[in-house]
């Protein structure tokens, strides 16, 4: 009998596909469906730092929309408005809804500041973890990538002054130095990264010589950089480590631990496949685990890392070098 069974922020998860944030994690009914359909934990859909600002009685007027890649695409207006107090309830409604499996709620920040301290709410309000998708975007020449990392640190350590919930942060790929950044964030208070957010794609139609909205969800082979990332930080950075972006099948799931993931989230794979997705892919990983003699997800995670493999070069550069002179 294999056993699904990991480890994660300090939580005991009954498997490791969680449910990624977003529009099927917005209300207490999704959540509920999530963890019947047997999810290892879900995330709920984000609330806005700009949402609790206005809350808190701050001027959101002119909030530069534009600096949240994600916000045309993930809210709606209506959304936006409903506000902080909305969130408590949603968190307190899908608790209830969850049962045992582990609720994780989800704010979508830029920066640091009053905000941060809504977390204790979220934490009072029953959820058992928080995910923070800091989703900067940097659009100024004259902003360094110093300058940006400081404002995920401010934000990671404001937040966990304010919560002892296992903090996770999701974040996109661009960064200069992602080992460094993810072993300042586990410095300085975060539990887990999640690797990587996948954020709002532009694209032009030319008959129509306009931007358009690229293919909102993922497909099955853009996972490449998040399991390159996962093998490289395992056990170097002090952090555990989430998988996600292009997640679709038990065999890449499996690939994720074998790098050494503690989870992975998925999100496209389930508004393409529906609820039964969920079911599916953890048969699926029984079926390959017991063929390839795992017993448990303890016993896989991280066989194919980095680390474990002492060669941290087959996944940096002498991979390319390889992969290069092997093209005739
Ligand atoms: C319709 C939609 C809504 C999303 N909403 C959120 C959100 O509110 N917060 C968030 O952190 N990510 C959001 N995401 C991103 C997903 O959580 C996930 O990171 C991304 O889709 C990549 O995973 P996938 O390849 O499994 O889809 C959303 C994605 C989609 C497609």
């Amino acid at each position: 009998m294999v056993d699904l069974r990991t480890h994660y922020m300090g939580l005991v998860l009954d498997n490791p596909l969680i449910i990624a944030s977003s529009g099927l994690t917005g209300n207490p009914e999704g959540a509920g469906k999530a963890a019947a359909a047997g999810a290892g934990a879900v995330v709920l859909k984000s609330l806005f730092e700009e949402q609790i600002l206005a809350e808190l009685g701050k001027e959101t007027e002119g909030v530069d929309l534009d600096a949240h890649p994600e916000a045309e695409a993930f809210m709606s207006r209506t959304a936006w408005e409903e506000g902080s107090d909305a969130y408590l309830s949603l968190v307190r409604d899908s608790k209830l809804r969850v049962g045992k499996t582990p609720l994780i709620a989800s704010i979508n920040c830029v920066g640091s500041g009053n905000w941060a301290s809504f977390a204790s709410q979220i934490e009072r309000a029953g959820a058992d973890a928080l995910e923070l998708n800091i989703a900067y975007m940097p659009d100024s020449p004259s902003i360094s990538s110093k300058t940006i990392e400081d404002r995920v640190f401010s934000t990671v350590k404001e937040v966990r002054n304010s919560t002892k919930l296992p903090i996770e942060v999701k974040l996109g790929s661009h960064y200069s130095s992602l080992p460094y950044l993810a072993a300042h964030i586990s410095k300085i208070g975060a539990n887990a990264l999640v690797l990587f957010n996948r954020f709002y794609r532009l694209d032009i139609d030319i008959d129509r010589m306009k931007l358009t909205r690229a293919q909102p969800m993922s497909d099955g082979n853009e996972y490449y950089d998040s399991l390159r990332w996962t093998a490289i930080l395992f056990q170097r950075a002090g952090i555990e480590l989430c998988g996600a972006t292009g997640i679709h099948s038990a065999t890449t799931m499996a690939k994720f631990i074998l790098a050494g993931a503690s989870a992975v989230q998925i999100c496209s794979a389930l508004y393409k496949g529906g609820w039964k997705t969920i079911g599916m892919m953890l048969d699926d990983l029984r079926s390959l685990m017991e063929t390839q003699g795992f017993s448990s997800v303890d016993s896989m995670q991280g066989r194919l890392s980095a680390q474990s493999r002492g060669r941290l070069d087959e996944y940096m550069r002498f991979q390319y070098i390889k992969a290069l002179t092997g093209i005739s």
